[in-house]
C-alpha cells in the first residue's frame, strides 16, 4: 500500500508538489559575474559561478547568524558569507572554513547549507528543489541545431506558472492584445492541430509573408512546443532565413507569482534579423501581455474548478497543456507514493 503525502490532496496541492519536483531557471548565465539571489517556491537561493566556472545553486541563508550569502564572495569552489566569512562548498553545501577558528578541524559538523542541482541551458541556470520527476527540457526539434541564445531581462508577474504558459502560447488573443506589435491579425482561429505526448504538447501553424511586419522574413512554419510545467517555445522555420526561436520559462517565486525568464535564439548562420532585434520585437509583444495577464482572476489555472471557465476550439492547445500538467501531477504523486512505500524483499 502506498501512502499519499496528504489524505485528500487538492489539485492545487498536487500542482505545487509537481513543481517542487520540476526544473526551473533561477538566473541568467550572463549575470553570474556576481552571486545572484533567487526565490523558487518560497525557497531563498543563491546562484553563483564557482572558481572553475561551474554554476552552483545553494540555500541563501547562512546557518551561522542568518546573513544573505548572495552578498558574499566566491572563493574557488565555495561561497563566503559577507558577515563572518564562513565558507560553504557550492557542490555539497558543507562548511569548508570558519575564519575565526584557529583549528579548522573544529568546524561544527552539521553547519551546512542545502545544495541543489545546477545546469546551464538556453542562457539560464536551472535547478530543481526535490528529486526531478522529468528531465530538464531538451526539445527534440533543437537537438541537432546550433542555437545561439540571448537571455532577456526577466519579467515579474503576479500569476501562476500555468497561467503564464497559457498566455505565451494562446493564439486567440493576438488581434486584441497585440494590435500594435503584430498589426491586424485574423480573429477567427483556424482548426488547431494539437498533439500531446505525455507532458509535451505540439502544434504547427503557417505564417505567410503577407501577414505584415510580423512575418517580415518571409513565409515560415511555426512549431509550438510546450512542456509541463514551465517550458513554452515557438520555433520559426523560415524558408530562406533559417531557424529562430523564442522561449519562455516562467519560474514560480511562489504559487501565484512568477519571474518569467525568457530568451531568443537564432541558428548560428541565421540570415534574418539579429538576435538583439528579435529580442526587441518579442519584448514589445511580452510587454503588451503583462497588463492583461497580471489581472487574471484567479491568478493561476483553477485546477480544482473553483471558478467556472468555458472553452472553445481555439483553446485546444491550452486544454492539452492542462492535460500535460495533469500527467506531470500524476507522475509526481506516483513518485512520492513510491518513496513512501516501505521497501519489500
Ligand atoms: Fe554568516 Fe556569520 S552570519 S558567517
Ligand atoms: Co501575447
Amino acid at each position: 500500500m502506498s501512502t499519499p503525502a496528504t489524505a485528500h490532496p487538492t489539485k492545487r496541492d498536487q500542482a505545487e508538489r509537481a513543481m517542487r519536483h520540476s526544473w526551473f531557471p533561477v538566473a541568467r548565465s550572463a549575470d553570474l559575474e556576481t552571486p545572484q539571489s533567487a526565490v523558487l517556491l518560497g525557497e531563498r537561493l543563491v546562484v553563483f559561478r564557482d572558481g572553475s566556472g561551474t554554476a552552483r545553486v545553494t540555500a541563501r541563508r547562512c546557518p551561522h547568524r542568518g546573513a544573505d550569502l548572495s552578498q558574499g564572495v566566491v572563493n574557488d569552489g565555495s561561497i563566503g558569507c559577507p558577515y563572518h566569512g564562513w565558507e560553504f562548498d557550492g557542490a555539497d553545501g558543507t562548511c569548508t572554513r570558519v575564519p575565526s577558528l584557529a583549528d579548522q578541524s573544529r568546524i561544527p559538523s552539521r553547519a551546512a547549507i542545502r545544495a541543489y542541482p545546477a545546469v546551464e541551458r538556453f542562457g539560464h541556470v536551472w535547478t530543481v528543489l526535490e528529486k526531478p520527476v522529468v528531465e530538464l527540457y531538451d526539445p527534440v526539434e533543437w537537438r541537432d541545431r546550433d542555437l545561439v541564445w540571448l537571455a532577456a531581462d526577466p519579467l515579474d508577474s503576479p500569476t501562476g506558472v500555468a497561467a503564464a504558459i497559457e498566455n505565451f502560447r494562446d493564439v486567440a488573443h493576438f488581434p486584441f492584445v497585440h494590435k500594435v506589435s503584430m498589426g491586424p491579425t485574423p480573429e477567427v482561429v483556424e482548426p488547431l492541430e494539437v498533439r500531446r505526448d505525455g507532458v509535451d504538447v505540439f502544434m504547427e501553424r503557417r505564417l505567410d509573408a503577407s501577414s505584415g511586419d510580423w512575418a517580415a522574413q518571409g513565409d515560415c512554419l511555426m512549431s509550438y512546443h510546450c512542456s509541463a510545467p514551465g517550458f513554452a517555445s515557438i520555433s520559426y522555420h523560415y524558408e530562406q532565413a533559417g531557424l529562430r526561436v523564442v522561449a519562455g520559462f516562467p519560474s514560480p517565486v511562489s504559487y501565484e507569482q512568477v519571474r518569467i525568464f525568457w530568451g531568443v535564439a537564432n541558428e548560428r548562420d541565421f540570415k534574418g534579423d539579429s538576435l538583439e532585434e528579435c529580442l526587441r520585437v518579442e519584448e514589445m509583444v511580452y510587454l503588451e501581455d503583462m497588463p492583461v495577464v497580471e489581472h487574471l482572476q484567479p491568478r493561476e489555472v483553477p485546477w480544482d474548478a473553483e471558478v467556472p471557465e468555458f472553452s472553445v476550439p481555439a483553446d485546444l492547445f491550452t486544454l492539452n497543456y492542462r492535460r500535460a500538467f495533469g500527467e506531470l501531477m500524476n507522475r509526481t504523486e506516483r513518485l512520492l507514493a513510491g518513496e513512501h512505500t516501505p521497501a519489500r524483499n
